[in-house]
């Protein structure tokens, strides 16, 4: 049994889902459940609307659009993200702004974010990483007293919460990711949530003239979705992870690869709407939500209990997507668990996606040294689901602790940091 950090979220029901849409039961790209998919997604981030698009960045380039962001204007990011997000502000003609992250944590620094406005920001984008919600208060004071729109990047923080309220209605709007690697899995896929009304009224307008994926493309994704469930099943680790390879040198795998890609890509709609049969597979996912909360929350609390020996607190400001922490020397913390799983390295970069010619999409080399110094140091665990036997990564973990220098020296461990649930 050995695990893989993707596709942890599903379970065989949805798998047969997926199959059953490929063979032709059920609409494919248009359908009612898209609608239903958006109700009860809406629902669970706390806003009045939801709007369902083919992936988070796309979510994220249509809010901006939906905003009227464009040329010249700027937008504030943490300088720990994925490369997507700085792209779809670049694809908008907007010009990406860096703010370091908290020394103790992984989000945006308040303090940093107020250095970086200018009379042409439009927007802070409020990162909750790795599932915790970031200084959110702070961000929306900051905006406010200037007319700036908040936008919560909750790709990693479904269903955390802050006060009360679950991430994704904690300011104007928010985007959300539910590809492969996140707290839902629709195989690709996003969603905008907001509850004000001209917003989402732009919003609808938008939706209405957006392009599905041609019909080939959503079979591909739904593929790769049934693939995926099946090669990552832990028992299969070995011939599943070779296939998979094989898969990718083969061009098989249906992701959005458009990482690199400095313009708006052009081989597909950029943005597009999220197919019938992925909402189908979101509809169940959002069913299952609690329980893989409450999942994420025992592994993550085992986790933090071996490297640290002490309780995590009961904390609804995280979602645990992934454990993360940074050590002195990654290589030696990933071969100790190679027998168990494939630990994460993630973000590795100040936008993950992208290691060098950082300067193309705007980035100085040096600016945000807490945030270079997270992804040259950070490694994550992953706490979805399928990873059956979390006590013995545990066990692993405790026993690399207990060792406490040289080799598996630990930095510093996944720390609440501001904002949460204070
Ligand atoms: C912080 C963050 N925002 C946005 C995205 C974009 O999501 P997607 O891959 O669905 O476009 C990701 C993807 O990993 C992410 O990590």
């Amino acid at each position: 049994m050995r695990y893989n950090i993707f596709s942890g979220t599903n379970c065989g029901s949805e798998c047969l889902e997926a199959v059953r849409s490929l063979s032709g039961s059920g609409p494919l790209l248009d359908g009612p459940d898209i609608a239903a998919y958006e109700a009860a997604f809406a629902q669970a981030a706390g806003t009045r609307y939801a709007f369902s698009l083919a992936s988070g960045r796309m979510a994220l380039y249509r809010l901006l659009e939906a905003l009227d962001i464009g040329p010249g204007d700027e937008v504030i990011l943490p300088a720990y993200t994925c490369v997507v997000v700085p792209n779809a502000i670049l694809y908008r003609g907007a010009v990406p702004i860096y703010a370091d992250i908290e020394p103790n944590g992984f989000n945006i620094d308040p303090a940093q974010a107020e250095r970086r406005l200018t009379p042409r920001t439009k927007a802070i984008i409020a990162q909750h990483t790795y599932g915790r919600i970031c200084d959110v208060d702070a961000l929306n004071l900051l905006a406010g007293r200037r007319g700036i729109a908040v936008l919560e990047d909750c790709a990693h923080s479904l269903g955390a919460c802050h006060n009360g309220k679950p991430s994704g209605s904690l300011s104007l709007a928010a985007y959300f990711s539910t590809d492969h690697s996140k707290v839902i899995s629709t195989s690709t896929g996003g969603m905008i949530t907001t509850s004000d009304e001209g917003l989402a009224r732009r919003l609808r307008a938008l939706q209405g003239e957006t392009p599905f994926l041609k019909a080939s493309r959503a079979r591909a994704i739904l593929a790769t979705f049934v693939l995926e469930y099946v090669l990552m099943d832990p028992r299969l680790y070995r011939a599943g992870r070779l296939a998979h390879r094989l898969g990718g040198m083969l061009g098989l795998w249906a992701y959005f690869a458009d990482e690199l890609s400095l313009t708006r890509p052009t081989a597909y709609p950029y943005p597009a709407r999220l197919s019938c049969a992925q909402a189908r597979l979101g509809l169940s996912q959002l069913r299952r939500l609690e329980d893989n909360l409450a999942w994420r929350r025992r592994s993550a609390a085992l986790y933090h209990r071996a490297l640290t020996g002490s309780a995590l607190a009961d904390d609804p400001g995280h979602a645990w997507l992934r454990y993360t922490w940074l050590v002195e020397d990654r290589e030696a913390w990933v071969r100790l668990l190679r027998p168990l799983l494939d630990m994460g390295i993630w973000f590795t970069s100040v936008a993950e996606g992208r290691s060098r010619d950082l300067r193309e999409i705007g980035y100085e080399p040096g600016s945000c040294p807490v945030a270079e110094r997270a992804a040259s140091h950070c490694v994550n665990l992953p706490t979805h689901p399928r990873v059956l036997r979390p006590e013995l990564l545990a066990e692993r973990l405790a026993w690399a602790a207990a060792e406490g220098s040289g080799r598996y020296r630990l930095l510093a461990t996944q720390l609440p940091t501001t904002g949460g649930s204070r």
